[in-house]
């Protein structure tokens, strides 16, 4: 069984999520399920223990602001923001620094990350033990509500984690609130633990999206409803400018090849390979990247290998089913 008490666990779990494999950990909020956002085998591995059908962008989990500052740029009011409810169960989505080392699993390809400062204890012993931002959903599967005991944990994932961390229940169980701060305008991307009411009065200006605003109290015109932003529930993915060709069997004028496994012959040029051995892990972690890279060379059309649809495979060709009908 692999609970084991927080403040006699803490250096072990470090070790874990240093050498790429999932440790689940208490949060103030809800236990979360923890990856090296930084390595994207690892970050692949959370949507195969969760069985996420979607690549659904994760919040990156660090020590202290001046971490989050190395992965995003704060407007000045992303940085009150931060200043008024850090460490604590807000989540800022920030534009991301490029030169940033998150894997682009962690933010689905976008160019946008969802960055938080937890304040449980264990959480905060973890992240500095570690050194490293850690990207985690709440540690359930898929479609389940989110745990709130290392319990909950271990009956939804198992064996799935190397690790789970059992700070006891946790003080608040219900998410973060999800804020994008990525302009002038803050839009609430869903409702969570620190209320709209408090990030209110720290702005002093109504916060958008949700439907309402307390100033008004009716919908907003000027900004799309939540869900029409927040990449967990809707389309706004990152989408490639070329036309995307899937179950490719052979390369046509104008195309360049994203591979899985072995490519056909003739087409080793200007080729990114998903996963020469075939593994979905793998083509999960370099997706998005992969991606970019074949954008970038202008080409017409990135013809797509066949992928399975057994595991992660699901989760990559959802993704790659969407940018293939984008346009
Ligand atoms: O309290 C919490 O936030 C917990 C604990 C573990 O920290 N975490 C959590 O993560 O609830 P998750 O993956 O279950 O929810 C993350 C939310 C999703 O709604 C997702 O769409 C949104 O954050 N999100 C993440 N990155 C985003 C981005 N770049 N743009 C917009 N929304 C983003
Ligand atoms: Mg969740």
């Amino acid at each position: 069984m692999p609970i084991v008490e927080a403040s006699a666990g803490i250096v072990r779990a470090a070790t874990e999520l240093q050498a790429g494999r999932l440790v689940a950990f208490p949060t103030e909020t809800v236990y979360g399920l923890g990856a090296d956002a930084t390595n994207g085998r690892a970050v692949a591995q959370i949507f195969e223990a969760k069985g996420r059908p979607r690549f659904n962008p994760l919040i990156v989990h660090v020590a202290d602001r001046a971490a989050a500052e190395l992965i995003a740029r704060f407007t000045a009011k992303a940085r009150r923001l931060a200043e008024a409810f850090w460490p604590g169960p807000l989540t800022l989505v920030l534009p991301r620094r490029p030169e940033a080392r998150i894997s682009e699993l962690v933010s689905a390809g976008l160019d946008s990350i969802a960055i938080r400062v937890p304040a449980h204890p264990v959480a905060q012993a973890l992240l500095r033990a570690a050194g490293l931002p850690v990207a985690a959903p709440s540690a359930n599967v898929s479609g389940h509500v989110s745990p709130t005991t290392a319990r909950h944990v271990e009956a939804d994932l198992g064996a799935k984690a190397a690790m789970i961390l059992d700070g006891g229940p946790t003080e608040l169980g219900l998410e973060s609130t999800v804020l994008d701060a990525t302009g002038e305008r803050i839009v609430m991307l869903r409702p969570g633990a620190t209320t709209r009411e408090a990030i209110e009065a720290v702005l002093g200006e109504p916060v958008g999206g949700g439907g309402r605003s307390t100033e008004t109290g009716v919908a907003d015109a000027d900004v799309p409803p939540a869900q029409l932003r927040s990449p967990g529930q809707l389309e706004s993915h990152y989408a490639p400018r070329a036309r995307v060709r899937l179950g490719a069997t052979d390369l046509r004028p104008g195309e360049v090849l994203l591979a899985f496994g072995t490519p056909f012959p003739g087409a080793e040029e200007e080729l990114a390979n998903l996963s020469p051995s075939g593994d979905l892990i793998e083509a999960a972690a370099n997706l998005f990247a992969a991606l970019r890279r074949l954008d970038a060379t202008g080409a017409e059309t990135i013809a797509v290998m066949p992928i399975p649809e057994s595991g992660l495979g699901e989760a990559i060709n959802d993704r790659l089913r969407r940018a293939a009908a984008g346009r």
